[in-house]
């Protein structure tokens, strides 16, 4: 299997001090940020916008991706890219024209990424697979951090493996909600290769570096 890709959810980070946050993720071996974007409307929680990612930008190097959990994410799409975003993921739920709102997305030059709540089924994405760069397949309601893992989704992770080796496809499959050493190993084995963490990097025994470490391994 491929090298497992860590990405960081900046959720449980300090908000206060978000550019030596980012440092001290970048120091500690993670591939990329995930900015859980949130609009108080598609999850009944509020986080942040383009300007904030934008006076982070140029504190690290690493890739950026936009969690894009917002209702209508089409009017600002450009935005989050001009903040420094090169992945936008948005909601399958909340767009009305995917493809559309996708085909933007790769005008806009940055990578394409659909995320499904836990309810939604993987045919969600049967129509635009050839414009996709990344699945995000939620393992928990998303909304907040800290949330436990839904071992249940874990036959959609498979389908979607199966799925993409099928067809062939250059499709990251990524997994966010609840990962940690005692989940990450079943979401690997069901298909993932990229998987978002937020409390159990932000949170548990040594440095931040160390339980990237673990995590790394666990997946692999
Ligand atoms: C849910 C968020 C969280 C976050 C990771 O809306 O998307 O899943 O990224 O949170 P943990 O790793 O704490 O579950």
């Amino acid at each position: 299997p491929p090298e497992p890709t860590l990405v960081a959810s900046v959720l449980p980070a300090d908000f206060a001090q978000l550019g030596a946050e980012l440092q001290t993720l970048e120091k500690a071996g993670v591939d990329r940020v995930q900015w859980d974007v949130m609009d108080g409307r598609f999850v009944p929680n509020m986080t942040i916008g383009p300007d904030v990612i934008a006076a982070t930008r140029g504190h690290v190097t690493m890739g950026f991706e936009a969690h894009l959990m917002v209702a209508d994410p089409d009017p600002m799409l450009h935005r989050w890219v001009e903040a420094g975003c090169e992945l936008l993921i948005v909601h399958a739920e909340a767009v009305t024209h995917l493809h559309r709102t996708l085909a933007r997305i790769r005008e806009l030059g940055a990578r394409t990424g659909v995320a499904l709540n836990p309810a939604t089924p993987l045919t969600a994405v049967e129509h635009v697979w050839d414009i996709v760069d990344l699945l995000l397949v939620m393992t928990v309601n998303p909304g907040f951090g800290g949330q436990s893992y839904l071992a249940s989704m874990e036959p959609k992770l498979a389908a979607a493996r199966a799925e993409i080796d099928r067809r062939g496809l250059d499709v990251e499959l990524e997994v966010d909600g609840g990962i940690g050493p005692a989940t990450i190993g079943a979401a690997a084995r069901a298909g993932a290769t990229t998987f978002c963490v937020g409390t159990a990097l932000f949170t548990g025994p040594g440095t931040l570096a160390d339980r990237a470490a673990d995590l790394r391994k666990a997946a692999a």
